[in-house]
């Protein structure tokens, strides 16, 4: 889920500038001091405890440890585990789940919401996870769940979000800087759990998800390099899962005039005297987008176009009134407080409950109170202009590399739209675009019925679902689920 950069990219804040602040872990590392053979992993998680944490870490990454404990919680027909990556005073909490098929055999997902700063509780809870939230004090099962097939980790990233959190307020303000943190966790949990090693890798969420994932896949692909120099296993990352990302951010406001004028997903929904005003102002945008955020970055005057056009091509339609996360619905509560969905509220409650945080071993540092998405986590990526970057450049790198990409969109969801998202999987740059743009959607199937519609090449897929929102597997579980299983299969849609 994500929501916060829409509505705070309407306050006037100055833009303030982070400079490239990327640390590449190559250079963090001293690599002459790894030495194989002082290294014991951790080898079983069915070793370990429910009631304390096991500590593991690995020499290449003298900054960075894990604590992993057993958690029975959630799913009673697999073992789940929950714990922290601490990366010397920041802490990253996860869930990991067993495959409730073959866990030995099954690939690996790594999934993270979206925000930027929301919790991936609510991809656990609301969405994809193994359980549902039921009520402020219990859980039920969820048959749809994406373990189904597969072994999956929900990650509370950056600091700040959900569980996890700094000791002496530091904070992570980029997707670049936030990717490290994670390649360095996905390293040290196949080290040190060697029998996942042999599988595939998928990393996936949703929403600002179009951003980080990109960035995520590619620091892992890129950190397997200084894995094999150092005689380790490579990460091996098959695939990148994004639904509903927010990928090219100018094409994004530009489609927001398609989706909320045409018949693109429901009838036009804003009034004709404001669409022809949108309309105006739409080549404008282009133009000033392109040459500010795209062809060259000048965070200023991007964020200066950002925000003139946000005013003219969002606020029409976020007038109506209208759930921006569903474009068939109205908002239930109000977005600050419910996101449009009443039960983030209840997924509050339970998170909050002392006997639920002692179960997965939330560490007492955390704030009492939950938050589903942490304003200033959002802020801090707001000021650091990391809302304004395309990132589609990564997605072509990673499809030129054998990394294959599924790009899935509910088509009920206006904020980030099937229109925008189709145009730039249409646009992309890599060596099988012609193919690509040489298909023509078709409908792809459940049970006998259209579940949306598809369009593939090599090893790049896009489809959208029909009826469904922002958050498709909570919309749509059961085709959501036949998405993922036959992805994860290698089979066409
Ligand atoms: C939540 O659901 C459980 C299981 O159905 C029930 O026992 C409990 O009373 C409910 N709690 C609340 C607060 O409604
Ligand atoms: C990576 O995963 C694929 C798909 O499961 C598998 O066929 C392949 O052998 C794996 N490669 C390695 C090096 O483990
Ligand atoms: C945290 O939650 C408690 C109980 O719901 C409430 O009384 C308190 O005001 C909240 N604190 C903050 C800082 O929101």
């Amino acid at each position: 889920m994500m929501l916060k950069w829409r509505f705070l990219s309407l306050l006037s804040a100055t833009a303030i500038v982070a400079a490239a602040r990327q640390q590449p872990f190559s250079q963090a590392t001293a690599w002459d001091t790894y030495d194989a053979g002082l290294f014991t992993p951790v080898e079983s998680l069915s070793a370990l405890s429910t009631s304390e944490f096991t500590t593991f870490s690995h020499p290449l990454f003298p900054k960075h440890s894990a604590r992993i404990k057993k958690t029975e919680w959630c799913d009673s027909t697999v073992p789940a585990y929950t714990g922290y990556i601490d990366i010397e005073a920041k802490h990253i909490f996860f869930y990991f789940f067993e495959s409730r098929n073959d866990p030995a055999k099954d690939d690996v997902i790594f999934w993270t919401n979206g925000g930027p700063g929301c919790s991936s509780s609510l991809g656990l809870l609301m969405e994809l996870g193994p359980c549902r939230v039921k009520n402020a004090t219990s859980t039920e099962f969820h048959p749809e769940s994406w373990n189904s097939n597969a072994n999956v980790f929900f990650v509370d990233q950056p600091i700040g979000v959900g569980f996890s959190y700094a000791e002496y307020g530091e904070h992570v303000d980029t997707s670049e800087d936030a990717a490290q943190d994670i390649a360095a966790f996905v390293a040290l949990f196949f080290e040190n759990f060697p029998s996942f090693k042999n599988r595939a890798f998928h990393m996936s969420g949703e929403s600002y998800g179009g951003r980080y994932l990109p960035l995520f896949a590619s620091a892992v692909y890129d950190q397997n390099t200084q894995l094999i120099a150092a005689g380790l296993t490579p990460i091996n990352l098959t695939s990148v899962i994004i639904g509903n990302g927010l990928t090219d951010p100018a094409g994004m406001t530009l489609a927001y005039y398609d989706f909320a004028c045409t018949p693109a997903s429901v009838p036009p929904v804003v009034d004709i005297s404001s669409c022809v005003r949108m309309k105006k102002a739409l080549p404008r945008c282009e133009k000033w987008l392109k040459a500010s955020c795209v062809d060259t970055f000048d965070a200023m005057n991007c964020q200066a176009a950002a925000d003139f056009c946000s005013n003219e091509i969002e606020i029409p339609f976020v007038n109506t009134g209208r759930n921006v996360y569903d474009i068939s619905k109205p908002c239930e509560g109000e977005v600050a407080d419910t996101l449009c969905y009443p039960v983030t509220k209840t997924i509050r409650q339970y998170l909050d409950q002392p006997s639920v945080r002692e179960t997965l071993g939330v560490d007492p540092a955390v704030p009492q109170n939950f938050s589903s998405c942490n304003n200033d986590v959002s802020s801090a990526f707001y000021l650091a202009g990391d809302m304004l970057h395309p990132t589609e450049a990564y997605v072509g790198a990673l499809l030129e590399r054998g990394v294959r990409v599924l790009i899935y969109v509910g088509d009920y969801d206006w904020i980030c739209n099937w229109v925008g998202n189709e145009r730039w999987t249409l646009a992309l740059e890599w060596s099988g675009r012609d193919a690509f743009a040489a298909q023509e959607l078709r409908d792809w199937e459940v049970d006998g019925e259209a579940a949306g519609k598809t369009r593939a090449a090599g090893k790049f897929t896009f489809a959208t679902v029909h009826g469904a929102g922002h958050m498709v597997p909570y919309d749509k579980p059961k085709q959501s689920l036949a998405l993922i299983t036959r992805w994860l299969a290698g089979e066409a849609l």
